[in-house]
C-alpha cells in the first residue's frame, strides 16, 4: 500500500482526503491510501514518517514553514518561498515543494487580462507568500496591505479610492469571509471597483464570499479559491507520481 497524508492542525474538515479517496476510487487505484495526521506539534511529524508506505505528504496550517528542518531536498520554490505543502518521500529522503503556486497561477491566468498589471494583495500570511511569488513571475507589479504597520506594506485605512482604482487585480489571502464567518470581508473602498478589476479571493467556503459579491455586483471579475485548492492537489499527485 503506498500511503499519501496531510499533516495539520486542526483538520476536521480535510478537503484534501476527500478529494484523493474519491480519485483513487474513480482511477480504480486500489494500492493507494489518503490519510489524516492531526498532529499538534511539528515534532509528532517524526512519529508519522516512521509509516512505511508513506510516499507524500501534504503540509497544511499551521506548519507550512515549520517542516522545512525536516526537509532534505528543497525544490527552488520552496526555497525561494519559505513555505513547502507538498513533500515526496522516496527511500527515506524528503522532498519539499510547493504546488500552492501552482495552483494559484494556473487559476489565475485564465481569467488574467493585460490591464490586471497592478495588484494589491490582502494580508500577509503564508498563502499571500505563493501569491506574491506567482505575482513576481509574471511580472505584476504589487503592494502589501496589512493590518499591521510594515515597510512597503499599506494598512487597510490607506487604501484610498484612488490606489484601488488604479490597482485592478486585488487578491485576498486573508480568512476575512471565510465559512462561518461569512458575513465579513477586507475593508476597502468597494465603491470605486469597476468592471476592470478582477477580484481574486483565496477561500473556496463560501464559493461566493461578500468580498467577491461585492465585486461582482460592480461588474468585476471574480474567482474563488477552489480551482486552486483543485490545481495543487493535482500538482501533488504530479509530484508523487512522476517518475523521477
Ligand atoms: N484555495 C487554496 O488552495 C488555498 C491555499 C492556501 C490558503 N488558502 C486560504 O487562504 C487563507 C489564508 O491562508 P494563510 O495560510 O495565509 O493564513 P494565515 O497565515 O492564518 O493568515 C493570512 C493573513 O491574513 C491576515 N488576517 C488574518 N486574520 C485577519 C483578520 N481577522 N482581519 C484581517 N486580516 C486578517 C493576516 O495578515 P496581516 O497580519 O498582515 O493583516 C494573516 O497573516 C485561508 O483562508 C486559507 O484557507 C487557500
Amino acid at each position: 500500500m503506498r500511503i499519501f497524508g496531510l499533516i495539520g492542525f486542526p483538520l476536521s474538515h480535510s478537503f484534501s482526503q476527500k478529494y484523493f479517496t474519491e480519485k483513487f476510487r474513480q482511477l480504480g487505484i486500489t494500492d493507494c491510501r489518503y490519510d489524516l495526521y492531526p498532529i499538534e506539534d511539528i515534532a509528532e511529524l517524526r512519529t508519522v514518517l516512521r509509516n512505511p508506505g508513506l510516499c507524500g505528504l501534504n503540509v497544511t496550517i499551521p506548519y507550512k514553514q515549520a517542516v522545512l528542518p525536516f526537509l532534505h531536498e528543497k525544490d527552488a520554490v520552496v526555497a525561494a518561498i519559505d513555505a513547502c505543502n507538498c513533500i515526496r518521500i522516496v527511500d527515506g529522503v524528503l522532498r519539499g515543494y510547493n504546488t500552492d503556486t501552482v495552483g494559484f497561477e494556473a487559476s489565475l491566468v485564465r481569467k488574467l487580462q493585460p490591464h490586471h498589471d497592478r495588484a494589491l494583495i490582502l494580508g500577509t500570511g503564508g498563502a499571500s507568500k505563493a501569491v506574491e511569488y506567482v505575482l513576481r513571475k509574471l511580472g505584476i507589479d504589487y503592494l502589501y496591505v496589512s493590518r499591521n504597520v510594515g515597510y512597503g506594506v499599506l494598512r487597510y485605512e490607506e487604501v484610498t479610492a484612488d490606489i484601488l482604482r488604479r490597482h485592478k487585480l486585488v487578491i485576498n489571502t486573508t480568512p476575512l469571509g471565510m465559512y462561518p464567518k461569512v458575513d465579513e470581508c477586507p475593508s476597502l473602498p468597494y465603491e470605486v471597483i469597476g468592471p476592470e478589476h478582477f477580484l481574486f479571493d483565496l477561500v473556496y467556503n463560501p464559493a461566493r464570499t461578500l468580498f467577491l459579491r461585492r465585486g461582482e455586483e460592480r461588474g468585476a471579475l471574480v474567482e474563488n479559491g477552489y480551482d486552486m485548492l483543485i490545481g495543487q492537489a493535482e500538482e501533488s499527485w504530479r509530484i508523487w507520481t512522476a517518475s523521477s
